[in-house]
């Protein structure tokens, strides 16, 4: 979807993935940590691979020292208007401003491939570490979606950030 492969930030790089990623892909999610932030998490090599080569969406890889970190990533995207931007970190590479830094990097990059006005993106309003990314990348709070998911026969509460120009 995108013709920019590679986008360097300070500590990491940003990459397309490859198939040697499928396989830390699938085991750092199942992380009870972070599977709780999201509706679902693939569950084997196969869900794993569609979720990373899905090209629909337009996601990077967060490279650390050479080894696979996480992603980050837009989905839903309508050019000229908006997305929806998603990230994860593997927890050993947490706690050092990484997410921080790349979403900086990766939202000025989306404004600009797509042309877009908004972007946006939903965050469980326990995960006090996404809220100061976002909000450190200069998204704003726009409000509380609640029971906006049903997880485990739980609704859930969501906070709605955005970020437009
Ligand atoms: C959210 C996430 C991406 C943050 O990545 P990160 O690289 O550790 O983030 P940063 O280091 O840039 O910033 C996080 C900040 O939150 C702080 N923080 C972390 N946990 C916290 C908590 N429970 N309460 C308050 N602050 C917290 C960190 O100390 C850091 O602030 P600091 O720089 O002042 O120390 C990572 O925790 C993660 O992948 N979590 C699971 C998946 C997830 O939640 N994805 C997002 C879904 S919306």
């Amino acid at each position: 979807m995108s013709s920019k492969n590679l986008i360097k930030g300070m500590g990491f790089i940003l990459r397309r993935a490859n198939p040697s990623d499928v396989a830390p892909h699938l085991n750092y999610l199942q992380d009870k940590e972070t599977k709780r932030n999201f509706m679902s998490v693939p569950k084997t090599l196969s869900e794993a691979r569609k979720e990373l080569f899905n090209k629909k969406n337009d996601t990077f890889v967060i490279q650390v020292d050479g080894e696979f970190a996480g992603t980050i990533g837009m989905h839903d995207i309508i050019p000229n208007h908006k997305a929806i931007l998603s990230y994860w970190l593997a927890r050993k590479f947490r706690g050092q401003g990484i997410m921080t830094r790349a979403t900086k990097l990766f939202t000025r990059y989306a404004f600009k491939k797509y042309k877009l006005r908004r972007i946006y993106g939903f965050v469980r309003t326990f995960n006090k570490a996404s809220c100061i990314v976002l909000e450190r990348a200069g998204y704003q709070l726009e409000g509380r979606l609640r029971k906006n998911k049903l997880r485990n026969g739980k609704y859930m509460d969501d906070f709605v950030y955005a970020k437009v120009r």
